[in-house]
Protein backbone atom coordinates (compact mmCIF):
# COMPACT_ATOMS: atom_id res chain seq x y z
CA UNK A 1 0.00 0.00 0.00
CA UNK A 2 1.17 3.72 -0.13
CA UNK A 3 1.48 4.59 2.96
CA UNK A 4 1.46 8.66 4.35
CA UNK A 5 3.25 9.57 7.47
CA UNK A 6 2.60 12.17 9.12
CA UNK A 7 4.50 13.36 11.94
CA UNK A 8 3.59 15.92 14.59
CA UNK A 9 5.63 17.63 17.11
CA UNK A 10 5.80 15.31 19.94
CA UNK A 11 9.00 13.88 22.28
CA UNK A 12 8.16 10.50 20.11
CA UNK A 13 9.01 11.94 16.26
CA UNK A 14 11.66 9.74 16.25
CA UNK A 15 10.11 7.08 16.10
CA UNK A 16 8.56 7.73 13.46
CA UNK A 17 12.22 6.53 11.87
CA UNK A 18 11.68 3.12 13.01
CA UNK A 19 7.96 3.18 11.65
CA UNK A 20 8.73 4.63 8.66
CA UNK A 21 11.17 1.30 8.48
CA UNK A 22 8.86 -1.17 9.67
CA UNK A 23 6.04 -0.42 6.96
CA UNK A 24 8.88 -0.58 4.19
CA UNK A 25 10.24 -3.97 5.39
CA UNK A 26 6.29 -5.36 5.22
CA UNK A 27 6.42 -3.87 1.98
CA UNK A 28 4.47 -0.37 1.60
CA UNK A 29 5.39 2.30 0.04
CA UNK A 30 5.98 5.40 2.37
CA UNK A 31 5.83 8.71 1.74
CA UNK A 32 6.66 11.18 5.12
CA UNK A 33 5.01 14.61 5.54
CA UNK A 34 6.29 16.76 8.70
CA UNK A 35 4.57 19.43 10.88
CA UNK A 36 6.39 22.32 11.97
CA UNK A 37 6.34 20.97 15.21
CA UNK A 38 7.89 17.82 14.09
CA UNK A 39 11.00 19.57 12.22
CA UNK A 40 11.94 20.78 15.54
CA UNK A 41 13.05 17.11 16.67
CA UNK A 42 13.68 15.14 13.80
CA UNK A 43 14.62 16.20 10.05
CA UNK A 44 13.36 16.03 6.11
CA UNK A 45 17.19 14.93 5.64
CA UNK A 46 16.56 11.86 7.54
CA UNK A 47 12.95 10.74 6.13
CA UNK A 48 14.49 11.20 2.70
CA UNK A 49 17.57 9.50 3.06
CA UNK A 50 15.24 6.81 4.80
CA UNK A 51 12.72 6.71 2.39
CA UNK A 52 14.20 7.83 -0.66
CA UNK A 53 10.88 9.92 -1.48
CA UNK A 54 10.62 13.48 -1.00
CA UNK A 55 9.66 15.12 2.41
CA UNK A 56 6.62 17.41 2.92
CA UNK A 57 6.16 20.11 5.19
CA UNK A 58 5.25 23.57 4.48
CA UNK A 59 1.55 24.24 3.11
CA UNK A 60 2.82 25.92 0.27
CA UNK A 61 5.42 23.58 -0.84
CA UNK A 62 5.56 22.38 -4.18
CA UNK A 63 7.36 19.47 -4.96
CA UNK A 64 7.10 19.14 -8.57
CA UNK A 65 5.81 23.12 -9.86
CA UNK A 66 2.05 23.27 -10.93
CA UNK A 67 1.13 20.40 -8.98
CA UNK A 68 -0.60 21.23 -5.61
CA UNK A 69 0.89 18.81 -3.46
CA UNK A 70 -1.65 18.36 -1.00
CA UNK A 71 -4.30 17.57 -3.77
CA UNK A 72 -1.41 15.23 -5.08
CA UNK A 73 -0.66 13.22 -2.56
CA UNK A 74 -3.97 13.04 -1.05
CA UNK A 75 -5.07 11.08 -4.68
CA UNK A 76 -1.61 9.41 -3.98
CA UNK A 77 -2.01 7.77 -0.34
CA UNK A 78 -4.18 4.42 0.38
CA UNK A 79 -3.99 5.02 3.92
CA UNK A 80 -2.76 7.90 6.08
CA UNK A 81 -0.86 7.16 9.59
CA UNK A 82 -0.42 10.10 11.66
CA UNK A 83 2.54 8.78 14.39
CA UNK A 84 3.05 10.51 16.69
CA UNK A 85 0.14 12.50 16.80
CA UNK A 86 0.43 15.77 19.29
CA UNK A 87 -2.62 16.95 20.95
CA UNK A 88 -2.32 20.02 18.82
CA UNK A 89 -2.70 17.74 15.53
CA UNK A 90 -5.04 15.55 16.89
CA UNK A 91 -7.21 18.81 17.84
CA UNK A 92 -6.87 19.79 14.36
CA UNK A 93 -7.93 16.65 12.81
CA UNK A 94 -10.95 16.56 14.66
CA UNK A 95 -12.10 19.60 13.67
CA UNK A 96 -11.12 19.72 10.38
CA UNK A 97 -8.67 22.35 10.19
CA UNK A 98 -6.15 22.86 7.28
CA UNK A 99 -3.33 25.00 7.97
CA UNK A 100 -0.58 22.79 7.50
CA UNK A 101 0.30 20.76 5.10
CA UNK A 102 -0.21 17.38 7.24
CA UNK A 103 -3.81 18.47 7.87
CA UNK A 104 -4.83 19.89 4.72
CA UNK A 105 -3.80 16.69 3.05
CA UNK A 106 -6.11 14.41 5.61
CA UNK A 107 -9.06 16.65 4.54
CA UNK A 108 -8.72 16.24 1.11
CA UNK A 109 -8.26 13.11 1.32
CA UNK A 110 -10.74 10.21 1.43
CA UNK A 111 -7.93 7.24 2.72
CA UNK A 112 -8.33 5.50 5.78
CA UNK A 113 -6.85 7.04 8.93
CA UNK A 114 -4.88 5.73 11.79
CA UNK A 115 -3.90 7.87 14.28
CA UNK A 116 -1.52 7.18 17.25
CA UNK A 117 -1.54 10.05 19.83
CA UNK A 118 1.48 10.81 22.24
CA UNK A 119 1.44 13.11 24.82
CA UNK A 120 1.57 14.31 28.60
CA UNK A 121 -1.50 12.15 29.78
CA UNK A 122 -3.17 15.33 31.17
CA UNK A 123 -3.00 16.77 27.82
CA UNK A 124 -4.97 13.35 26.74
CA UNK A 125 -7.74 13.87 29.23
CA UNK A 126 -8.48 17.09 28.00
CA UNK A 127 -12.14 17.27 27.10
CA UNK A 128 -11.14 18.96 23.83
CA UNK A 129 -9.05 15.86 22.67
CA UNK A 130 -11.70 13.74 23.56
CA UNK A 131 -13.71 15.70 21.53
CA UNK A 132 -11.80 15.56 19.20
CA UNK A 133 -11.13 11.68 19.03
CA UNK A 134 -14.90 11.88 18.65
CA UNK A 135 -15.00 13.80 15.70
CA UNK A 136 -12.69 11.46 14.36
CA UNK A 137 -14.37 8.87 15.01
CA UNK A 138 -17.23 10.06 12.48
CA UNK A 139 -14.06 9.41 9.48
CA UNK A 140 -12.97 5.45 8.64
CA UNK A 141 -10.38 6.80 11.61
CA UNK A 142 -8.77 4.29 13.46
CA UNK A 143 -7.28 5.90 16.71
CA UNK A 144 -4.63 3.71 18.66
CA UNK A 145 -4.87 4.25 22.22
CA UNK A 146 -1.47 5.48 24.20
CA UNK A 147 0.33 3.10 26.28
CA UNK A 148 -0.05 3.21 30.02
CA UNK A 149 3.69 4.30 31.36
CA UNK A 150 6.14 6.95 32.40
CA UNK A 151 6.35 9.74 30.66
CA UNK A 152 8.27 12.28 30.28
CA UNK A 153 8.16 15.05 33.10
CA UNK A 154 7.98 12.26 35.91
CA UNK A 155 4.18 11.39 35.31
CA UNK A 156 2.54 8.46 34.80
CA UNK A 157 -0.82 7.67 33.19
CA UNK A 158 -1.67 6.67 29.17
CA UNK A 159 0.56 9.25 26.56
CA UNK A 160 3.07 6.88 25.32
CA UNK A 161 2.91 6.32 21.41
CA UNK A 162 1.65 2.62 20.99
CA UNK A 163 4.40 -0.02 19.92
CA UNK A 164 5.47 0.30 16.34
CA UNK A 165 4.65 -3.16 16.10
CA UNK A 166 0.95 -2.35 16.82
CA UNK A 167 1.41 0.54 14.04
CA UNK A 168 2.25 -1.48 11.41
CA UNK A 169 -0.38 -4.32 12.25
CA UNK A 170 -2.94 -1.52 11.71
CA UNK A 171 -1.86 -0.61 8.43
CA UNK A 172 -1.45 -4.62 7.61
CA UNK A 173 -5.13 -5.36 8.96
CA UNK A 174 -6.37 -2.37 6.60
CA UNK A 175 -4.66 -4.05 3.45
CA UNK A 176 -6.19 -7.25 4.23
CA UNK A 177 -9.37 -5.51 4.34
CA UNK A 178 -10.00 -3.23 2.38
CA UNK A 179 -10.14 -4.98 -1.04
CA UNK A 180 -12.84 -7.54 1.22
CA UNK A 181 -15.88 -5.84 0.42
CA UNK A 182 -14.83 -3.95 -2.85
CA UNK A 183 -18.31 -4.06 -5.45
CA UNK A 184 -20.58 -5.58 -2.43
CA UNK A 185 -23.35 -3.14 -0.87
CA UNK A 186 -23.74 -3.11 2.69
CA UNK A 187 -27.35 -2.27 4.32
CA UNK A 188 -27.27 -1.08 7.85
CA UNK A 189 -30.25 -0.11 9.79
CA UNK A 190 -28.65 1.78 13.41
CA UNK A 191 -30.37 3.59 16.19
CA UNK A 192 -33.70 4.03 17.88
CA UNK A 193 -37.05 4.26 16.38
CA UNK A 194 -39.46 6.70 17.59
CA UNK A 195 -42.84 6.00 17.85
CA UNK A 196 -45.40 9.51 18.16
CA UNK A 197 -47.82 8.91 21.04
CA UNK A 198 -49.01 12.90 20.19
CA UNK A 199 -47.64 15.57 18.52
CA UNK A 200 -44.96 16.30 21.61
CA UNK A 201 -44.27 12.80 22.97
CA UNK A 202 -42.88 9.39 21.69
CA UNK A 203 -42.09 6.37 22.53
CA UNK A 204 -38.14 4.94 21.97
CA UNK A 205 -35.69 3.13 23.65
CA UNK A 206 -31.78 3.53 24.72
CA UNK A 207 -30.02 3.02 21.43
CA UNK A 208 -27.39 4.99 20.53
CA UNK A 209 -26.69 3.84 16.96
CA UNK A 210 -22.98 3.64 18.38
CA UNK A 211 -23.06 -0.10 17.02
CA UNK A 212 -24.73 1.21 13.47
CA UNK A 213 -22.19 3.76 12.80
CA UNK A 214 -19.02 1.62 13.67
CA UNK A 215 -21.00 -1.28 11.37
CA UNK A 216 -20.75 1.26 8.80
CA UNK A 217 -16.98 2.82 9.22
CA UNK A 218 -16.19 -1.17 9.25
CA UNK A 219 -17.80 -1.59 6.38
CA UNK A 220 -16.52 1.60 4.35
CA UNK A 221 -12.74 0.05 5.42
CA UNK A 222 -13.35 -2.73 4.52
CA UNK A 223 -14.02 -1.47 0.35
CA UNK A 224 -17.91 -1.67 0.69
CA UNK A 225 -20.77 0.79 -0.34
CA UNK A 226 -22.83 1.63 2.21
CA UNK A 227 -26.80 2.75 3.35
CA UNK A 228 -27.65 3.50 6.52
CA UNK A 229 -31.46 3.61 7.35
CA UNK A 230 -30.45 5.60 11.03
CA UNK A 231 -33.21 6.81 13.51
CA UNK A 232 -32.54 9.73 15.21
CA UNK A 233 -29.43 8.71 16.50
CA UNK A 234 -26.52 10.41 18.94
CA UNK A 235 -23.80 8.77 17.30
CA UNK A 236 -22.59 10.33 14.48
CA UNK A 237 -22.08 8.36 11.01
CA UNK A 238 -19.29 8.40 8.61
CA UNK A 239 -19.59 11.30 5.75
CA UNK A 240 -18.96 8.36 2.97
CA UNK A 241 -22.05 6.42 3.70
CA UNK A 242 -25.44 6.88 2.57
CA UNK A 243 -27.30 7.99 5.04
CA UNK A 244 -31.54 7.85 5.19
CA UNK A 245 -33.27 9.44 8.23
CA UNK A 246 -36.36 7.77 9.57
CA UNK A 247 -38.13 8.26 12.74
CA UNK A 248 -40.82 4.99 13.04
CA UNK A 249 -40.08 1.51 12.24
CA UNK A 250 -42.13 1.81 9.59
CA UNK A 251 -40.82 4.21 7.51
CA UNK A 252 -37.35 2.21 8.55
CA UNK A 253 -39.25 -0.80 6.84
CA UNK A 254 -39.95 1.36 3.86
CA UNK A 255 -36.95 3.03 3.26
CA UNK A 256 -34.87 -0.36 3.75
CA UNK A 257 -37.34 -2.04 1.16
CA UNK A 258 -36.69 0.71 -1.40
CA UNK A 259 -32.28 0.30 -1.19
CA UNK A 260 -30.98 -1.21 -4.09
CA UNK A 261 -29.94 -5.10 -3.70
CA UNK A 262 -27.70 -5.29 -0.74
CA UNK A 263 -25.44 -7.91 -0.66
CA UNK A 264 -25.27 -7.49 3.23
CA UNK A 265 -27.87 -6.67 5.63
CA UNK A 266 -27.14 -5.82 9.55
CA UNK A 267 -30.00 -4.62 11.33
CA UNK A 268 -28.16 -2.92 14.46
CA UNK A 269 -31.25 -0.69 14.89
CA UNK A 270 -33.30 -0.97 18.10
CA UNK A 271 -36.68 -1.25 16.37
CA UNK A 272 -39.67 -0.63 18.82
CA UNK A 273 -41.94 -3.68 19.08
CA UNK A 274 -44.91 -1.84 19.60
CA UNK A 275 -46.39 1.92 18.18
CA UNK A 276 -49.21 3.63 19.66
CA UNK A 277 -52.28 2.46 17.71
CA UNK A 278 -53.08 6.02 17.31
CA UNK A 279 -51.49 9.10 17.30
CA UNK A 280 -53.43 12.04 19.04
CA UNK A 281 -53.20 15.45 17.69
CA UNK A 282 -51.92 18.15 19.37
CA UNK A 283 -50.82 17.12 22.87
CA UNK A 284 -52.86 14.93 25.08
CA UNK A 285 -53.55 17.18 28.36
CA UNK A 286 -53.33 15.92 31.90
CA UNK A 287 -56.53 17.31 33.28
CA UNK A 288 -58.47 14.16 31.82
CA UNK A 289 -57.18 11.74 34.21
CA UNK A 290 -55.80 8.31 33.90
CA UNK A 291 -55.34 7.46 30.54
CA UNK A 292 -54.18 3.85 28.92
CA UNK A 293 -52.48 3.98 25.52
CA UNK A 294 -53.05 0.85 23.19
CA UNK A 295 -50.40 -0.02 21.63
CA UNK A 296 -50.19 -2.60 18.04
CA UNK A 297 -47.23 -4.47 17.07
CA UNK A 298 -44.61 -3.02 14.52
CA UNK A 299 -43.37 -5.07 11.19
CA UNK A 300 -40.39 -7.17 11.86
CA UNK A 301 -37.75 -5.20 10.00
CA UNK A 302 -35.25 -7.50 9.77
CA UNK A 303 -37.39 -10.77 9.06
CA UNK A 304 -38.98 -8.49 6.10
CA UNK A 305 -35.86 -6.96 4.76
CA UNK A 306 -34.69 -11.16 4.72
CA UNK A 307 -37.68 -12.19 2.69
CA UNK A 308 -37.33 -9.17 0.59
CA UNK A 309 -33.50 -9.51 -0.24
CA UNK A 310 -33.46 -13.81 -0.56
CA UNK A 311 -30.28 -12.93 -1.64
CA UNK A 312 -28.17 -11.16 0.94
CA UNK A 313 -26.79 -12.60 3.99
CA UNK A 314 -29.21 -11.04 6.53
CA UNK A 315 -27.34 -10.29 10.00
CA UNK A 316 -29.92 -9.88 13.16
CA UNK A 317 -28.78 -7.84 16.47
CA UNK A 318 -30.19 -9.09 19.46
CA UNK A 319 -30.14 -7.88 23.06
CA UNK A 320 -30.81 -9.76 25.30
CA UNK A 321 -30.63 -9.40 29.37
CA UNK A 322 -28.22 -12.11 29.70
CA UNK A 323 -26.27 -14.81 27.47
CA UNK A 324 -29.99 -16.21 26.14
CA UNK A 325 -28.66 -18.44 23.57
CA UNK A 326 -31.62 -20.79 22.84
CA UNK A 327 -34.01 -17.61 22.38
CA UNK A 328 -31.38 -16.37 20.23
CA UNK A 329 -31.91 -19.11 18.39
CA UNK A 330 -35.63 -19.30 18.00
CA UNK A 331 -35.35 -15.46 17.26
CA UNK A 332 -33.07 -16.20 14.33
CA UNK A 333 -35.60 -19.20 13.10
CA UNK A 334 -38.65 -17.26 13.71
CA UNK A 335 -36.94 -14.14 11.12
CA UNK A 336 -35.24 -16.30 8.77
CA UNK A 337 -31.89 -14.96 8.52
CA UNK A 338 -28.27 -15.77 8.13
CA UNK A 339 -27.17 -15.28 11.51
CA UNK A 340 -28.21 -13.26 14.88
CA UNK A 341 -25.40 -11.25 16.84
CA UNK A 342 -26.70 -11.50 20.36
CA UNK A 343 -25.34 -8.83 22.69
CA UNK A 344 -25.78 -9.10 26.66
CA UNK A 345 -27.15 -6.11 27.66
CA UNK A 346 -27.14 -6.59 30.90
CA UNK A 347 -23.71 -5.40 31.27
CA UNK A 348 -22.51 -1.91 31.85
CA UNK A 349 -19.32 -2.75 30.11
CA UNK A 350 -20.67 -3.42 26.77
CA UNK A 351 -24.00 -2.69 24.91
CA UNK A 352 -26.02 0.42 24.75
CA UNK A 353 -24.42 3.48 24.82
CA UNK A 354 -20.80 1.89 25.72
CA UNK A 355 -17.80 2.56 23.50
CA UNK A 356 -17.60 -1.73 23.33
CA UNK A 357 -19.26 -4.42 22.42
CA UNK A 358 -19.13 -8.32 22.93
CA UNK A 359 -20.90 -9.86 20.39
CA UNK A 360 -21.73 -13.98 19.92
CA UNK A 361 -22.97 -14.81 16.60
CA UNK A 362 -24.98 -17.71 15.96
CA UNK A 363 -25.55 -18.62 12.51
CA UNK A 364 -28.45 -20.78 10.87
CA UNK A 365 -26.02 -23.16 9.72
CA UNK A 366 -25.28 -23.95 13.32
CA UNK A 367 -21.98 -22.40 13.97
CA UNK A 368 -21.42 -20.04 16.39
CA UNK A 369 -18.67 -17.47 16.87
CA UNK A 370 -17.56 -15.00 19.90
CA UNK A 371 -16.04 -11.54 19.25
CA UNK A 372 -14.82 -11.25 23.04
CA UNK A 373 -15.15 -7.74 23.91
CA UNK A 374 -13.79 -5.10 21.56
CA UNK A 375 -14.29 -1.40 20.39
CA UNK A 376 -17.46 -1.39 18.41
CA UNK A 377 -15.27 -0.32 15.48
CA UNK A 378 -13.24 -3.91 16.22
CA UNK A 379 -16.69 -6.20 16.68
CA UNK A 380 -18.21 -4.03 13.04
CA UNK A 381 -14.91 -5.81 11.93
CA UNK A 382 -14.97 -9.09 12.83
CA UNK A 383 -18.66 -9.33 12.45
CA UNK A 384 -18.25 -9.01 8.68
CA UNK A 385 -15.32 -10.72 8.44
CA UNK A 386 -17.11 -13.63 9.57
CA UNK A 387 -19.69 -13.30 6.52
CA UNK A 388 -18.73 -14.31 2.98
CA UNK A 389 -20.48 -12.20 0.39
C1 LIG B 1 10.33 19.07 24.23
C2 LIG B 1 8.89 19.08 23.81
C3 LIG B 1 8.21 17.90 23.74
C4 LIG B 1 6.85 17.90 23.37
N1 LIG B 1 6.18 16.71 23.32
C5 LIG B 1 4.87 16.70 23.01
C6 LIG B 1 4.15 15.47 22.96
O1 LIG B 1 4.69 14.39 23.19
N2 LIG B 1 2.84 15.53 22.66
C7 LIG B 1 2.19 16.70 22.39
O2 LIG B 1 0.99 16.65 22.14
N3 LIG B 1 2.85 17.86 22.40
C8 LIG B 1 4.17 17.90 22.70
N4 LIG B 1 4.84 19.09 22.72
C9 LIG B 1 4.13 20.32 22.34
C10 LIG B 1 4.00 20.45 20.84
O3 LIG B 1 5.27 20.35 20.22
C11 LIG B 1 3.32 21.76 20.46
O4 LIG B 1 1.98 21.73 20.93
C12 LIG B 1 3.34 22.02 18.96
O5 LIG B 1 2.65 23.22 18.71
C13 LIG B 1 2.72 20.89 18.18
O6 LIG B 1 2.64 21.24 16.84
P1 LIG B 1 2.22 20.18 15.73
O7 LIG B 1 1.06 19.42 16.25
O8 LIG B 1 1.86 21.01 14.53
O9 LIG B 1 3.41 19.34 15.47
C14 LIG B 1 6.19 19.12 23.07
C15 LIG B 1 6.92 20.30 23.11
C16 LIG B 1 8.24 20.29 23.48
C17 LIG B 1 8.99 21.61 23.54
Amino acid sequence: MKVLLGVSGSIAAYRAADLARELMRAGHEVRVCLTDGAAQFVTPLLFETLTGQPVLSGAFEEPIAGRMAHIDWARWADVIVVAPATANTLVRLGLGFAEDMLTTVVLASSAPLVVAPAMNPSMYAADVVAFARERLAARATIVLEPQEGDVVAGEHGPGKLAPIAEIVAAVQSLDVRRNRLAGKHVLITSGPTVESIDDVRFLSNRSSGKMGAALARAALLMGARVTVVAGPQSAVLPLAATVIPVHTALEMLAAAQGATQPDVIIGAAAVADYRPLTRQEGKIRRDVGNISLQLTPNPDVIASLAATFPGAQTVAFAAEPGPDVATARAKMARKGVFAVAVNDISRSDIGFGADDNALQLLFASGGQAESGVRTKLACGIWLLEQLTP
